[in-house]
């Protein structure tokens, strides 16, 4: 029996896959006891296969002996190939065998295509109606199988995942800043879930960390994703530098692998004002109904996304003030006081530090962190260049000064170069 299938590749492909998946089976058995179910991607996750060893039990005593390409099949197979080497996914036509510990085996005919320009997969599995429990637990399992928990999951980068490693005590912030944020976070996941579900809520929860360049909101994501990750938490960090940008399909994507996720779930958009630019029209509707909840995809075990942005300007007003589409803003500010300053100058000259160089602490107040640990790394480059054993509190005055001066100067430039735009559009 052959099946035409017709070449529209920007369409969806669930007709023709599922039109292909009928006919392999209605050929071989009957109608009743199968069922074409469409099936989560993760089945194509070259990690999860490959970490599937058939020593591994799942569902009710299962082993996964392996799956093989159908290579008659109209669906060619294609690896998606990683940056760092690894194949990351595939899709294709595929048999995948299953066997339970009493020898019984069954099979599941999986076929995955893309849809659409942005590498978006659609996977439909065909199997025995009785094992539908059984492919659950099996995805479920791939699930696990496809990021090793210690680590940051990426959806859009050029890697797949990092190692996130900043201490929370290595961030030097007001301490009501931190603990503010620290107990929205993780009272969140530990007590707000729980009275989402009863008031039938999604439980869903955005926070925006909002503040100049520099001045640590990068850190606070990195270290609460390392806490999330050492409370079992999945963390997925948002990226917008593959060739796609910082488009708004990825934050929806990322929601999806939340609500695939079976632990509570952390979602990080670093510089959301990209992310949000410029969309007009269905664009524009589905960032607010993502936002809204409306659109979000549900994980009933919670999903907390925090976003950040240096410019909490460039956010439309849709999204900045209207209750519920963000829930909470902390504003993570420049360098207070004396006292900040001189934590931070403690922190970045490390052993070099003396007494004497807390007098300068003052006049790096208004500053980013950013700025003070380029002006201590300025100091201790002079200090190894000229062969000296010691920073001086001269030289880091030096070196703040010389830094002064080039922000100063780079601000004249930029201001006058954005006033020069400015005058040309009126
Ligand atoms: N509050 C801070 N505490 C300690 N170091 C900081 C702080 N803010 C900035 N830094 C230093 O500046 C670098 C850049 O900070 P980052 O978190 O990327 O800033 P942001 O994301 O707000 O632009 C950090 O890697 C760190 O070395
Ligand atoms: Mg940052």
């Amino acid at each position: 029996m052959t099946c035409n299938i017709v070449e529209t590749p920007t369409q969806l492909k669930m007709d023709e896959m599922a039109l292909w998946l009928r006919e392999m089976y209605l050929s071989q058995q009957d109608e009743e006891s199968w069922v074409i179910i469409v099936a989560s991607d993760i089945a194509m996750n070259m990690a999860a296969l490959k970490n599937f060893t058939s020593g591994i039990v799942f569902g009710d005593d299962w082993h996964f002996l392996g799956s093989s390409a159908l290579n008659d099949a109209p669906f060619p197979v294609i690896h998606q190939f990683e940056f760092k080497g690894d194949l990351t996914m595939r899709v294709g036509a595929f048999a995948y065998e299953f066997q339970h510990a009493d020898g019984s085996p069954f099979e599941v005919i999986v076929t995955s295509a893309y849809y659409s320009d942005e590498q978006w997969t659609l996977t439909l599995a065909a199997l025995p109606r009785e094992h539908l429990a059984t492919w659950g637990a099996f995805c479920e399992m791939c699930y696990k199988l496809s990021s090793p928990e210690e680590r940051v999951t990426i959806v859009g980068g050029r890697q797949t995942d990092f190692v996130p490693s900043i201490q929370w005590d290595d961030i030097i912030l007001p301490d009501e800043i931190k603990s503010d944020l620290f107990q929205d976070v993780q009272s969140f996941f530990q007590r707000g879930v729980g009275i989402y579900n009863r008031l039938q809520l999604n439980p869903f929860r955005k926070i925006l960390l909002a503040g100049p360049p520099g001045t640590g909101k990068t850190m606070l994501c990195n270290s609460l994703a390392l806490w999330a990750i050492e409370q079992g938490y999945r963390a997925i960090y948002v990226s917008g530098a593959d060739q796609y940008g910082a488009e708004f399909y990825k934050v929806h994507q990322a929601l999806y692998l939340a609500q695939m996720s079976d632990t509570p779930t952390l979602i990080i958009v670093e510089e959301l004002d990209a992310f949000l630019e410029e969309r007009e029209g269905k664009q524009k509707a589905l960032v607010l109904n993502v936002l809204d909840g409306v659109e979000a995809l549900k994980n009933e075990h919670g999903t907390l996304l925090i976003a950040t942005t240096n410019y909490p300007e460039a956010i439309d007003v849709r999204v900045l003030k209207r209750p519920g589409r963000l829930d909470r803003i902390y504003m993570i500010p420049e360098i207070k006081d004396r006292r900040i300053a001189e934590a931070m100058l403690r922190k970045y000259l490390g052993d070099e530090w003396r007494n004497e160089h807390a007098a300068i602490a003052s006049e790096m107040v208004d500053y980013p962190g950013a700025f003070i640990r380029e002006v201590v790394v300025y100091a201790l480059t002079q200090m190894v260049t000229n062969d000296e054993t010691e920073v001086t509190l001269a030289q880091l005055r030096n070196s703040l000064d010389k830094l002064k001066t080039q922000i100063d100067e780079r601000d004249q430039y930029i201001g006058f170069r954005v006033n020069g735009k400015v005058a040309e559009m009126n």
